[in-house]
């Protein structure tokens, strides 16, 4: 299989693309570099750099004949997209419309998004499947679906099909240590942290203690990147196989609350890592859990990796080279 990742150069993409390499097929990345690191990408694979934007420069890449396309290319941090909508705006919505357009024109008909469980918003009832009401509670939530409306729309009106991946919360890096760059200025949960522990930054600020959760810290669905980048394979094997679309979660079906994340590092790294707890962070729901039935039901997807030992060990392991080295 011949597939073009765009956006294959940031943190999912990377491991994106060594899940496809892994099994020989082609992989090309198309990358604007804003947040993906050169350094990462395999030299098994064909680099563009170029924007999403660009409609130019993605009719080129298009036009060299792709069986699918993923579609990784989008700002995601969820509180800056309430102060800059803008932005999101801009590279998440019209962006994604000349990647959907073009791959149309360039008769690309496989589609893979990568979405995310923002599009729910507050969770009325957990865990959430994919009947679940979309109600985002922040701007970034809300590109993700109306991205998933335009391909639904798109996919009613051409021949064109997609599989929209709602990924829960994305955390881990490859077992075998095959990709290092980290993310600059995290605002992740895992990444601070281990930040903190690497001894990059003083304290984790714990928003909030006093949810209606077990410890009474936010908990969340965490999923090894290295099960999500199987996603993947599994939604190109899907479409290439059935020509049909599906909108399907990605996530660990465990909730795993800050506390449990900061008392498992603490464990697993020796160090003190040190923590305040601070106000609650305005849009954060107190708890998300997906269902990922579907996903076992359609593509024979399930989270292998995603225990919260498996998590931190691989995200530490990085982490600590990296401490090494400055
Ligand atoms: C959000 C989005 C998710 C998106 C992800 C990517 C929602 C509901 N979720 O996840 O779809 O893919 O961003 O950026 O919009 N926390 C702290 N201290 C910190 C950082 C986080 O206590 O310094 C807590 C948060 O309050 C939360 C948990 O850790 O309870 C996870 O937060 P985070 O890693 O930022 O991800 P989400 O906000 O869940």
């Amino acid at each position: 299989m011949k597939v073009l990742l765009f956006g294959g150069a940031g943190y999912i993409g990377t491991h994106v693309a060594l899940a496809f390499l892994e099994r020989n097929d082609t992989v090309g990345i198309f990358d604007n570099l804003s947040s993906g690191l050169r350094s990462n990408i395999d030299d098994r694979c064909q680099f563009y750099e170029g924007d999403i934007l660009n409609r130019e420069q993605v009719r080129e890449v298009l036009s060299q004949g792709w069986d699918a396309v993923v579609h990784l290319a989008a700002f995601k941090a969820a509180g800056e997209s309430m102060l800059k909508p803008f932005k999101y705006s801009e590279n998440n919505i019209t962006g994604s419309l000349i990647l959907i357009t073009e791959c149309i024109r360039a008769e690309v008909r496989n589609f893979i998004l990568s979405s995310s469980a923002a599009v729910y918003g507050e969770p009325s009832y957990l865990p959430v499947d994919e009947k679940h009401p979309t109600n985002p509670t922040n701007y970034y939530g809300y590109t993700k679906l109306c991205i998933e409306e335009n391909l639904k729309w798109y996919s009613q009106l051409k021949e064109f099909n997609y599989v929209a991946l709602r990924y829960f919360n994305a955390a881990g890096y490859d077992q075998d240590g095959k990709m290092l760059g980290l993310e600059n200025n995290p605002a992740n949960l895992i990444p601070v942290v281990m930040e903190v522990a690497a001894g990059l930054r003083p304290n984790l600020l714990v928003f909030g203690r006093d949810y209606d959760t077990p410890d009474g810290t936010g908990v969340r669905d965490y999923v090894h990147v290295t099960d999500l980048a199987k996603g993947h394979l599994l939604a190109a094997d899907y479409l290439l196989k059935n020509h049909k679309n599906l909108v399907v979660n990605l996530g660990s079906e465990a909730g795993l609350s800050v506390q449990q994340i900061l008392d498992t590092t603490r464990e697993i790294t020796g160090k003190e890592v040190a923590a305040q707890y601070v106000e609650r962070r305005p849009g954060d729901p107190a708890k998300l859990v997906a269902s990922s039935k579907l996903a076992k039901k359609e593509l024979g997807w399930e989270a292998l990796h995603s225990s919260v030992e498996s998590i931190v060990t691989s995200t530490w392991k990085v982490y600590q080279e990296q401490a090494k080295q400055d």
